[in-house]
């Protein structure tokens, strides 16, 4: 009898545990990529899906950013589907930007197709606006944690973004090229490299490929005191130039032909463009995209959402994903200096 009691006792309390787990844990998490392609994209969708897998939960992968989750445009990932990604800079998942989706009627579409599927949370990678995104989904009643993806390194609330690195070893390697020709010729080159509105990219390049001058939105830009550098290193036995300018500064043509009318030094410009947006995720890219796929889903398998990821002093660590969007990312001065003083 006793016996009989104690089982009907555990049933009842095993019956109870397993509504509760239901109730916190996802079943089944959705990954999608959003805004422009970074390289380690891939290497995040491979952890989430097989991260999430080992603890249980079904994922299902969205195409071509929040358009996908619009359209429907839904399939099933499993181990293997992301097998031979990690090493592939864009994303096989495919991105875009939706404009669809800042209206309430996308919104309410893929708020509709996460039921229709069976999608508990999304995992979002991709920039800021991928964010407000996530925050606008999250506010809607689907949790979503995002992962820091941009060449830019512009996301406010993580000191790094993947792509970064990538991005910049493929600037440099280009610049590099650049410089023997700037050599060979006693030129200087003007060179444009991404980053929107700011100048992370060019600021770091600068330093590594050794310009003479770096142009960045964030601090005002003379292109008179550019010159006077020019003439200034001249005297000392400079004899070629790189000159590295933010896109968000730009002006590249324009720039050249007053550096060659003032000081008589031939001069050619050169945007990058969207070389530096591809190629292979470099070891750093892929081992942070692998670790913030992982942070992810282990915060959607406790049932949080509503976070991003991000590293700060070279841990992983999440934010509320309102604080995140509040957050300001000044351009590291002390940096600014440093290039400076080293390039004359
Ligand atoms: P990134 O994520 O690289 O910053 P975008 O700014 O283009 O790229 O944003 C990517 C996508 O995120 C947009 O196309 C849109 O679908 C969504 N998004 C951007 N801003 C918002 C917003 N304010 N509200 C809702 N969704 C947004
Ligand atoms: O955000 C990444 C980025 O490559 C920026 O550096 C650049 O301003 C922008 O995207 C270019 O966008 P698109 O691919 O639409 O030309």
């Amino acid at each position: 009898m006793v016996e009989k009691v104690g089982i009907i006792v555990y049933n009842i309390h095993l019956k109870f545990s397993l509504i509760f787990l239901e109730m916190i844990y996802m079943k089944t998490i959705g990954v999608l990529t959003s805004g422009g392609d970074a390289p380690g994209m891939n290497a995040a969708v491979r952890a989430v899906v097989r991260t999430a897998i080992s603890l249980g939960m079904n994922v299902k992968g969205i195409k071509r950013g929040y358009n996908g989750l619009i359209d429907g445009d839904i399939f099933d990932l499993d181990v293997r589907s992301v097998s031979d990604i990690i090493h592939r800079g864009g994303t096989v998942l495919f991105t875009a930007r939706s404009p669809r989706f800042k209206e309430e009627e996308g919104m309410q579409a893929a708020v509709a197709n996460c039921k229709k599927f069976g999608i508990d949370g999304i995992v979002v990678i991709g920039g800021d606006g991928s964010y407000r995104g996530a925050r606008d989904l999250s506010l809607r009643g689907i949790p979503c944690v995002g992962i820091p993806g941009t060449i830019d390194n512009d996301i406010a609330s993580t000191d790094y973004t993947l792509g970064f690195d990538t991005a910049m070893n493929t600037v440099l390697e280009m610049v590099d090229k650049l410089r023997d020709t700037c050599q060979s010729h006693d030129r200087c080159s003007v060179v444009e490299v991404m980053g929107r509105r700011a100048g992370h990219v060019a600021l770091q390049c600068g330093i590594a490929v050794g310009a003479t001058a770096i142009m960045v939105p964030e601090v005002e830009s003379n292109l008179e005191e550019v010159i006077a550098k020019i003439e200034d290193t001249r005297k000392t036995g400079k004899e070629h130039f790189v000159i590295m300018v933010a896109e968000g500064v730009g002006g590249v043509e324009e720039m050249a032909k007053k550096i060659e009318e003032k000081t008589g030094i031939e001069t050619r410009a050169t945007i990058l463009g969207h070389v530096q947006r591809g190629g292979n995720p470099t070891v750093r890219d892929r081992v942070r995209a692998t670790q913030m796929g992982y942070a992810a889903v282990q915060l959607l398998s406790k049932g949080i959402g509503n976070r991003v990821i991000a590293i700060k002093n070279n841990k992983i660590v999440d934010y509320d994903i309102f604080e995140a969007l509040n957050m300001t990312k000044p351009l590291d001065m002390e940096m600014y200096e440093i290039a400076n003083i080293t390039s004359i």
